[in-house]
């Protein structure tokens, strides 16, 4: 986008400077915005998502999949009286929103979105945010949990005492082995009260192994590396949890709204769940 200028807020307003969105490297977010048909992107990261397109064109209507999860659990969960959630690893605001989805259940549900990566916060402010005070965005790092559950913001949206929807929508697979994925998620699971649920969906390369290693070379250019995990790795992320009906599946087989095309799910290389803390 070094031809255009965020839509969002200036950088400057959201407590960080221009200069930290870094356009000389791709954003995994950007790269995904463009996935989805998105024009929040830079030429760096159009340049970086077109060759992983070339490599694995299935990963367009994985993200689409992926995203069309997102919708179905937030509606499930938010139709079933969840009245908050932290959306982690937001990504650049796409419509619907996790809010929006949401709030068209339900207006007084509280959403609080964090993403590490500043170009998100500079969308956020004005799409994101601004919903009666019923929604707040904070950079955060996943990988420090601790920071995001001691957040001020987090603190004023969101009730400890109360279920919570936790959302680590296709966001874990940006975190390496060494990181600890399982114990963030533990750390984070540890937080909430029972009756809580987990929203989860990660990359798998159990479906295009031929293609990944290229995918990788292209992401290991980029501000997060990719890490695929197989069906059994990203099950373990749910220890603690309860999978509700399907299980752990393939995200256009989660819940759908009209019976999956079985040749279109096999293009689609991300797992997904949702589980309830007992
Ligand atoms: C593929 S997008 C997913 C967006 C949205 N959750 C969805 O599934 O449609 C991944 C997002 O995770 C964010 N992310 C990557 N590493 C992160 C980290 N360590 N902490 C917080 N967010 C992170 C990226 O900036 C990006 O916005």
């Amino acid at each position: 986008m070094s031809e255009r200028e965020p839509e969002g807020a200036a950088a400057d307003d959201l407590g960080f400077a221009a200069e930290t969105i870094d356009t000389s490297r791709p954003h995994p977010a950007r790269m995904y915005d463009y996935y989805l048909g998105g024009r929040d992107n830079y030429e760096v990261d159009r340049e970086a998502a077109q060759r992983v397109i070339d490599f694995l064109p299935d990963i367009i209507p994985a993200a689409r999949a992926n995203r069309d999860f997102l919708e179905r659990a937030v509606r499930h969960l938010t139709e079933s009286g969840i009245r908050q959630i932290i959306d982690i690893g937001t990504g650049i605001p796409t419509s619907p929103n996790t809010h929006e989805i949401a709030h068209s259940v339900s207006p007084d549900i509280r959403v609080a979105y964090v993403d590490n990566d500043p170009i998100v916060a500079t969308h956020a402010g004005a799409r994101l945010t601004g919903s009666g005070g019923n929604t707040g965005f904070f950079l955060g790092d996943v990988r420090k949990p601790e920071t995001i559950l001691e957040h001020p913001t987090l603190g004023e949206l969101i009730d400890f005492e109360q279920p919570v929807a936790l959302m680590l929508v296709a966001v874990l697979h940006f975190i390496k082995d060494e990181e600890d994925p399982a114990g963030i998620v533990a750390a984070l699971r540890d937080a909430l009260p029972a009756g809580s649920h987990l929203v989860l969906s990660h990359a798998t390369a159990d479906f295009h192994a031929s293609s990944l290693p290229e995918v990788f070379k292209v992401y290991r250019n980029a501000t997060a590396t990719l890490n695929t995990r197989t069906y059994d790795e990203v099950l373990a992320f749910f220890d603690g949890f309860e999978l509700l009906d399907p299980g752990l599946v393939q995200v256009p087989l989660w819940r759908p709204t009209a019976p999956p095309d079985p040749d279109a799910v096999k293009r689609i290389g991300f797992y997904g769940a949702v589980a309830r803390k007992a």
